[in-house]
């Protein structure tokens, strides 16, 4: 299990401080909330800010950017440019999805697509074979902090038999992420149901304890 930490609970005053507290913890997957403020009713960072972790960290970490922006067939490049390594998308908010999973593939950085908790699992069917990575938000996006949704449980289940089918007949292996509310109360559940790359983000940066420490209890509920 892959535990992506995202940042977007941290002191983003210090964002360079808590990337590198992450890492340090060792967490090389670096799961970055991009928001525009018109896809989600909240803003962070983009490419700019980006570049800069980029030169603070190094090239080890892994970036994976989850775009919640309208314009990412436009914007794309600049996230990849900036240091990224792994774009995520809403199928909400794309067009044309198959050119631009395949334009992100083709510039050399992974590709994920992104459902809300809303949106069915059928919308992905036709473009997982060309997917690294579909990501099943188990909150709505936007914010931190909020409660897992546990009707997710079945997009997951039924997006595990179909790329272990996938795998079976020769396919892409896909990595399955699940974003938000992921906790240690939760977190084996949701590996028993398929998932193999959980977002954690108020379960690590929090005034309990370190994100050392808040990992390890995570960690342990892993077994
Ligand atoms: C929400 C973001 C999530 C969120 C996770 O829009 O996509 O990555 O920051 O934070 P927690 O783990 O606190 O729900
Ligand atoms: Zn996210």
């Amino acid at each position: 299990m892959i535990i992506a930490p995202s940042v977007l609970t941290a002191d983003l005053s210090s964002l360079g401080s808590a990337c590198k507290e992450a890492v340090e913890a060792g967490l090389d997957w670096l799961h970055l909330d991009i928001m525009d403020g018109n896809f989600v009713p909240n803003l962070t960072f983009g490419p700019p800010v980006i570049k800069r972790l980029r030169e603070h960290l190094g090239s080890g970490p892994i970036f994976d950017a989850h775009l919640m922006i309208e314009n990412a067939e436009e914007s794309y490049m600049q996230y990849i440019e900036a240091g990224c390594n792994h774009l995520t998308v809403h199928v909400e908010a794309v067009k044309h999805l198959h050119r631009l999973v395949h334009a992100i593939r083709d510039a050399g950085a992974g590709a994920g697509v992104v459902l809300n908790p809303a949106t069915p699992i059928d919308s992905i069917r036709d473009i997982l074979p060309d997917l690294d990575l579909v990501l099943i938000m188990s909150v709505n996006p936007g914010f931190g902090g909020q409660s897992f949704i546990p009707t997710v449980e079945s997009k997951i289940r039924t997006l595990r038999s179909w790329i272990d089918e996938q795998v079976s007949n020769g396919g892409r292996p896909v990595q399955i992420q699940v974003d938000g509310g992921v906790k240690a109360h939760n977190i084996a559940m949701i590996q028993e149901w398929g998932a193999t790359n959980c977002v954690v983000g108020s379960g690590l940066f929090n005034s309990n304890g370190s994100v050392k420490e808040n990992l390890q209890i995570i960690l342990n509920a892993l077994g």
